[in-house]
């Protein structure tokens, strides 16, 4: 091991995964991962058709000790083998925000180590840098099931917000129309549904709206598309199979369009403030797993003279390696937290 060598461990509860991972390494490289483990509530919210709170929190003050013993048995380390404890403080839901942060703090005290209290929004911002060596700045899209939004990710610490959604994220979009459909049993998750039956339907058949797309600002609303899905299904035109792969198809085209304009926006405006004419362009969040809006920004990217990239779908979603890798950039510079730092529910990058 070398001397620069750090040993962190990450800890993940802001939303419906209960996650953690101890990584190695130095700052500015892509982290050996010693172990991972991740729980998913999907089955505890799926009869509900969404993430609920209460039962997040609950679930992962449940799951967390034996989750936090097995994640140091594989690797094989004790508490005292660890150089700090990181752990997501802002945002989410703030009841799983709570039960990761005070098990970090409690190993803290234990075992008198630092604490790094992570952003969940850099750990995906970072994401990319897990597995390559993704030179800054680059242009991020982060979109998942609670976020939306468009970064240049110029330094670890230092991004800069270009746009982003004034209503709903795309992910929860997606969730929103698969659940209106009622098409979301045996799927992970409502992306994955619409994704799925869009795969056999026609997207020219409903003309759907692109909100924003005229604005200069890359910002993004997706609940106006949302309600125009609906009011087809109100107006009776869904009766068919076909209908509602035709549907899901329309609404996945609209939303990768919408993608598209707003993205090529966030190129035009990361150029002129970074004066890069190439650098990499990465997505993000649970959206990412959409191979119809991949390959468009695969095209868009090539098309501005970029390079294209997604973090493997692992690191993509919601896990505890990010909240790790993050904390150990942070604790590499020096930056650590009190221990009397205190989580919250809402918080920009
Ligand atoms: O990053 P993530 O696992 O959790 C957070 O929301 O933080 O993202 C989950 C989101 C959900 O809204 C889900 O519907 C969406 O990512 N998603 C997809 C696909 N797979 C997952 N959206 C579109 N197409 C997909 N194939
Ligand atoms: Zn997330």
């Amino acid at each position: 091991m070398r001397t620069d060598e750090l040993t962190i461990l990450g800890i993940e509860s802001s939303c419906d995964e209960t996650a953690l991972s101890v990584v190695r390494g130095t700052a500015g490289n892509p982290p050996e991962i010693l172990s991972q483990v991740l729980f998913s509530q999907t089955d505890e919210h799926a009869p509900y058709g969404g993430v609920v709170p209460e039962i997040a929190a609950r679930s992962h003050a449940q799951r967390m000790p034996s989750l936090l013993t097995e994640v140091m048995q594989k690797a094989n380390l004790n508490f005292s083998d660890l150089s700090a404890v990181a752990s997501t403080f802002a945002p989410g839901l703030i009841g799983g925000v709570i039960v990761g942060l005070m098990t970090a703090k409690g190993i803290c005290v234990a075992a008198n180590k630092p604490l790094v209290a992570v952003n969940h929004l850099e750990g995906h911002a970072l994401s990319p840098k897990i597995t390559h060596h993704v030179p800054f700045p680059y242009l991020l899209l982060l979109a998942s099931g609670g976020h939306c939004q468009i970064l240049i990710v110029k330094q670890v610490g230092d991004y800069q917000y270009l746009g982003g959604t004034i209503d709903d994220a795309a992910g929860e979009a997606f969730d929103k129309v698969a659940k209106i459909l009622n098409i979301t049993q045996g799927y992970s998750s409502g992306g994955a549904a619409v994704e799925d039956y869009a795969r056999h339907g026609n997207a020219y058949r409903f003309a759907l709206p692109r909100p924003l797309n005229k604005t200069q600002n890359p910002d993004f609303s997706f609940s106006g598309l949302k309600t125009a899905v609906m009011r087809i299904i109100e107006n009776g035109d869904i009766k068919t199979k076909t209908d509602i792969h035709d549907l899901c198809a329309s609404f996945q085209y609209a939303v990768t369009d919408c993608i598209m304009n707003r993205m090529q926006i966030a190129i035009n405006i990361f150029k002129d403030i970074t004066k890069q004419s190439s650098a990499p362009m990465v997505i993000a969040g649970g959206v990412a797993a959409n191979t119809h809006i991949r390959s468009a920004l695969q095209n868009l990217a090539s098309d501005n003279n970029m390079t294209f990239l997604a973090p493997p779908m692992r690191y993509c979603t919601d896990n505890g390696v990010m909240i790790a890798y993050a904390g150990l950039e942070r604790f590499a510079r020096g930056w650590v937290s009190p221990l009397n730092i205190k989580p919250l529910a809402r918080l920009a990058l």
